[in-house]
Order: structure tokens, then sequence, then C-alpha cells
């Protein structure tokens, strides 16, 4: 048996081992077609399958069962089948599926973006810019929380926290040492402050860089600047942990670094993680070998101002035949 599927999502075939998710077999044909995650993490084994955005519809089943799937399905967990045909942004019901997750995820989300260091690098703005309706119908007060001081590094904001569970595959996985996770269910779900018990291993700061929102940050870099003053540059330092290759960002205002974080990619993701010591305790110029500009894309609001952008990612012309065939509901759907 062929262990190769061919997976046709909007319109455009892609062949990928089979086992692959629906998601990942997007992102090897890119561009606009790739389905949002705000909880999958594909170096965080177990993640995804908690936050919904990654929903897609699957209109044909596979070859051998061309039956569509009659609900929605969250792409991140879904694997492909041989022949199967997929709709992500040419489905109105997703897109209007979307819509409604994104509403949901901001029920108890504040709107403090003009506070929030996380800020211009928050998946959510994004997603809310991007797929979110313009007012929400909830009518009840947001829940809130204190801020917890996780040592003096790092600060967990539980009341921005949208339970995506990556910080805590990333203290399971990553330090070895997790003490922490979700606690109780539903509307009283919280990460436990025993996250706190986590800090003291080495790669604790990539919590910082996982979260896809302001609820855990870096206390060296908070309230020093809006990120899109910053200048992130590449670099590299000759670091002795052995998990660590000491590849970096160092985040510039002026002639000081007041940030490194480790190097993402374009979904977000890190490149590979980063230990302590490089994160929080290199902050001189002279630790590091500069390497060039970070390049950033030019949706993102970082980029502004800046003078070397990523290639735009490819716009993938979707099939002109589902498109005119959604095409009124699509474009309803989609009016902001
Ligand atoms: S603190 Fe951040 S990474 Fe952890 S579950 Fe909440 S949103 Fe996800
Ligand atoms: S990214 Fe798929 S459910 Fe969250």
């Amino acid at each position: 048996m062929s262990d190769k599927h061919k997976v046709t999502i909007d319109g455009i075939t892609v062949e990928v081992e089979a086992g692959t998710s629906i998601l990942n077999a997007a992102r090897q044909i890119g561009g606009d077609i790739v389905p949002p995650a705000m909880c999958y993490y594909s170096k965080l084994e177990g993640s995804g399958g908690k936050c919904r955005t990654c929903l897609v519809q699957v209109s044909k089943g596979s070859e051998k069962d061309p039956r569509p799937m009659p609900k929605l399905v969250a792409s991140c967990r879904t694997t492909v089948m041989d022949g199967m045909e997929v709709k992500n942004i040419t489905s109105p019901e997703v897109v209007e599926a979307r819509k409604g997750v994104v509403e949901m995820l901001l029920l108890n989300h504040p709107l403090d973006c003009p506070v929030c260091d996380q800020a211009g690098e928050c998946h959510l703005q994004d997603l809310g810019y991007e797929h979110g309706r313009a007012k929400t119908r909830y009518e009840f007060d947001r829940r809130t929380f204190e801020k917890v001081d996780l040592g003096d590094k790092i600060q967990l904001h539980m009341t921005r926290c949208i339970l995506c569970y990556r910080c805590v595959f990333t203290a399971d996985q990553i330090t070895n040492t997790r003490l922490h996770g979700v606690l109780n269910r539903g509307d009283h779900s919280e990460i436990s402050t025993y996250i706190s018990k986590a800090i003291d291993n080495d790669f604790s700061g990539n919590v910082i860089d996982v979260c896809p929102v302001g609820a855990l940050t870096d206390k060296t870099f908070r309230f020093k600047n809006r990120v899109w003053f910053t200048k992130p540059v590449q670099a590299h330092r000759d670091c002795d942990h052995e998990k660590c290759n000491g590849k970096v960002t160092l985040w510039y205002k002026g002639e000081e670094v007041i940030r490194v974080t480790a190097r993402k990619d374009q979904y977000g993701e890190v490149e590979e993680f980063i230990c302590n010591t490089c994160r929080f305790d290199k902050k001189q110029t002279s630790d590091w070998v500069i390497e060039a500009p970070t390049k950033i894309s030019n949706k993102s609001v970082i980029s502004s101002n800046h003078y070397d952008t990523m290639k735009p990612l490819p716009v993938v012309k979707t099939n002109p035949q589902l498109l005119e065939a959604n095409k009124e509901q699509f474009e309803r759907d989609t009016r902001l």
C-alpha cells in the first residue's frame, strides 16, 4: 500500500506522507489556505485539539469512501486520507464557524492590547483582525485573576490565558519538571500556580515564546517598549548548554538589547528552544556574534519601519470554480 496520500485543499492538490494532519498538509502548500492554529505547536507532542481555530470542512472523506464528514473537523487533529477533499477559506461554513471561535476565545480575554506586551506578535490579536466580529454578544463581566510572578523573570497573567496548554506541554517535554497544569473545568479552568515550580529549570523561559497571547510574559522586557519600535537581529553564541544551540533573535532599542527570544518561523513557532542563560543573562552585544537583521513577515505590524522584510507568503490561487460557487455567501461572510 502506498504510504503517500493525495489531498486537495481549497482546490490545490498535494501529496503527503500517510499520517500527516490536514493542517500540516496545508502548510506544505502554504499561503492563505493554511488554517490558523492557536494551540497546535509542531514541536510539542500531543498539542492541538483545544482551540478549534483550525476547523475545516471535509467535503470528500477519501477515494474509497467519498462521503463528506458530517461536521467541521479540527485540521490539526485529523489525518489526511487518500483522495480527501478539504475546504478552508472556500467554505462559507468554515469562515462563519471561525468567527464564532474567535468570539468565544475573546469572551474572557481582555481587550487590553494597548497595554499588553504581546501586542504586535499576539496570535489572538491577528486572528481577531482577520476573522473576528466587530461586536461581541457576551453580556457578562470577563473573569479576572491576580497576576502571578513565576520567579523574577516570568509573569503569568491568567486573565489573558486561552487555555491552549502549550506551556503545559513545554514544561512537560522541554523542562522535564512539569509541576503545573490546568486545574478545574469549564469556566473555572486555570493554569495552576504550581507552574512556579518549573521555573528553576534551565529551559523554563520557553513558556514565554510558546504562549500565543500575553498570558506569559518576560518580566525583563515588560513595558520596556512596543515591539514594533524595536529592531530584531539574528545572533548566536557558543552556548555550553548541551541542548541549546545559542541561536536567537536579539531585540534592540537603540544600542541596547532589551529582549532575547528564540527564533520563530512563519507560523510563530520557535525554530529551536533556547536556555535561560541565553534568554535572560546575555543582554550585551559583546555576548553575541551578530548575523543579520531578522526577516519579518511584511504582514506583521513589527515590519513597519523595518529594513528587511520577508518575502510575502506565496499567494495561492484558489480554485476559481469553487470560489465562484460560493462567491456570494463568501463575500457576505468575509465582509468586516
Ligand atoms: S498561559 Fe499561554 S501558553 Fe499557557 S495555556 Fe494559557 S495561553 Fe496557553
Ligand atoms: S490548532 Fe487545532 S484545535 Fe487548536
